[in-house]
């Protein structure tokens, strides 16, 4: 169902708090589930629901909190609230009251949610505004019946059934300890009633704060409506602790993955297969087990990724094959490129179309052109490599000299053989032959042949010979433990066929 859009509401996400049972340095509403920060799923339901009208509560970490949302990509921007002291969910909300004066218009009703209920769905919601109006109530909240209510607030309810307050956790006597049934933190309540009954709050309670929940007790002294919408556990779960954190992150993740089979992508073992909420497939793509895609990961159609790989925040077209055990971060990769087993692809890496990638690659800040190949055991860094390359077994591009980072051209056509070295800066001319375990240290012109190694020096026969003096050694027992017998070194320099003859000339002799 489309969430409909209530132009006379208005919506409160309170995302202020600290979190204190997370025992963590970051706040708790910018804890990630499924790769986005806790606070965008309440953000992201109330702007569906009260679009322009949603203000966001902050306090704890509230730059970071801020910028998250600004991050997030919110529909439409929201307005941020400011709670310098976290006194409680009520002062919370207080807060947003000068933000909605100034909106000049008056909102009939408002809806108000925890920052760490992300489980929540926006039909839920939808439901709740339905019965908020139905049953003209002036408080409607969604409650929800657990196992282990330990640490929420209860729903304390008469014996006609009515709802009558909320209590919390550290203020409840034992008997109301044993009410299963608990607050989820998700109100919907009239706009007249509100403000004024946050004004009437008192922090009369074991935390000494100034509970939200208290507005339904004050609702019911004055004889008004409160109804309440008993959604399922796992939807009204609020995330304090690590545990419920996983908890909420496992079943996020499986929804996810259901959303992706529904449209049309192949997932091999779902319950291994981690997708971030932000992160898109096309269709008749095909994940394998235990592959991560993380971010604003978006993959084409047709696709394969094989097991042991992550990908983040990388865009791949269609067609792309990722074999198994690749790391891919902030890279692209077009149609029908290829890569792995065993690739690195590091930020800023390009695969124009058809390339690829082999094993025990690295690539950062470099793009490999159209159908050029890197098939085995390279580094390819600060590299602009055009197309039709064919980058050799063991190729380097030497792009640090201990200060600054230089780049390689390697123009289209070129031919790159094993074991190459490019002392950047540099640029390979099109259509140039590097030949094998080159150190290129200077550019190469178009169409030229470049050698950059040692000439070989053959010795016909030394091979025989120092295998004779080593088993002459051996039998000669001592002499060669003695190491007196050294093998011969077959580089050193040899006299010339010239001085040789006259050395023999002047001893004549024979050897
Ligand atoms: C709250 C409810 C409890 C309910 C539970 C559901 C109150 C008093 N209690 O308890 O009845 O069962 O949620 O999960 O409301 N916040 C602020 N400013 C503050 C305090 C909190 O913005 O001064 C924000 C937090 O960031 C959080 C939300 O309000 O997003 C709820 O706060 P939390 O401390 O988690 O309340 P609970 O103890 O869980
Ligand atoms: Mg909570």
């Amino acid at each position: 169902m489309k969430a409909a859009f209530h132009k006379s509401l208005g919506a409160v996400v309170m995302a202020a708090g600290l979190g204190k049972r997370m025992k963590s340095k970051l706040a708790k509403v910018l804890h990630p589930v499924a790769g986005r920060p806790m606070v965008l799923y309440g953000v992201d339901l109330a702007q569906q629901l009260a679009g322009e009208h949603v203000a966001v509560v902050v306090g704890y970490q509230g730059k970071d909190v801020r910028a998250a949302i600004e991050a997030g990509g919110p529909r439409q921007p929201v307005m941020i609230v400011e709670q310098a002291q976290q006194l409680g969910t009520g002062h919370a909300v207080q807060q947003a009251r000068d933000m909605f004066k100034r909106l000049g218009t008056t909102l009939s009703t408002y809806v108000i949610l925890n920052g760490d209920t992300p489980l929540l769905r926006v039909e839920t919601l939808q439901a709740l505004l339905h019965l908020h109006l139905e049953e003209r109530a002036t408080v409607a909240l969604l409650t929800a019946a657990v196992d282990d209510p330990a640490g929420y607030g209860r729903v304390v309810r008469a014996k006609d059934g009515r709802v009558q307050k909320i209590v919390e956790d550290r203020d409840a006597t034992g008997a109301e300890k044993q009410i299963h049934e608990i607050n989820v933190g998700t109100y919907v309540t009239a706009g007249p009633f509100l403000f004024e009954a946050l004004d009437k709050l008192q922090p009369r309670n074991a935390q000494g704060e100034y509970y939200l929940t208290d507005v339904v007790a004050l609702a019911v002294e004055r004889g008004l409506r409160v109804s309440a919408l008993a959604v399922s556990e796992a939807e009204g779960m609020g995330i304090n602790t690590r545990e419920q954190l996983a908890v909420a992150e496992q079943a996020i993740r499986r929804q996810i993955c259901a959303h992706w089979m529904r449209e049309g992508v192949t997932l091999r073992n779902p319950a291994t297969t981690s997708i971030d909420a932000d992160v898109m497939i096309g269709r008749d793509t095909v994940i394998h087990p235990d592959v991560t895609l993380e971010g604003r990961t978006t993959i084409g159609e047709d696709c394969i990724v094989r097991s042991h790989t992550r990908i983040s925040d990388s865009i791949l077209g269609h067609r792309v094959v990722v074999q198994d055990h690749c790391v891919i971060r902030e890279s692209r990769l077009e149609d029908d490129a290829a890569i792995g087993p065993f690739a690195h692809l590091r930020p800023g890496a390009v695969l124009r179309r058809a390339a690829k990638v082999g094993n025990f690659v690295e690539m950062k800040k470099a793009e490999l052109g159209e159908g050029s190949k890197a098939n085995h055991l390279s580094y390819l860094g600060d590299a602009k490599i055009g197309k039709g390359v064919n980058i050799g077994a063991g190729t380097i591009t030497c792009n640090y000299d201990g200060h600054k980072k230089h780049e390689t051209v390697i123009e289209d056509d070129v031919f790159v053989g094993s074991d190459t070295q490019f002392v950047a800066p540099v640029t390979i001319g099109k259509g140039a032959v590097i030949a094998a375990g080159a150190t290129i240290t200077a550019d190469v012109p178009p169409d030229t042949l470049a050698i950059a190694r040692a000439a070989q020096v053959n010795r016909p026969g030394w091979a025989s010979r120092q295998r004779a003096l080593l088993t002459a050694g051996t039998a000669g027992g001592r002499q060669a433990a003695s190491g007196k017998r050294q093998v011969a070194d077959p580089l050193a320099p040899r006299p010339s066929p010239l001085a040789k003859k006259r050395v023999k000339a002047k001893k004549g002799q024979n050897k």
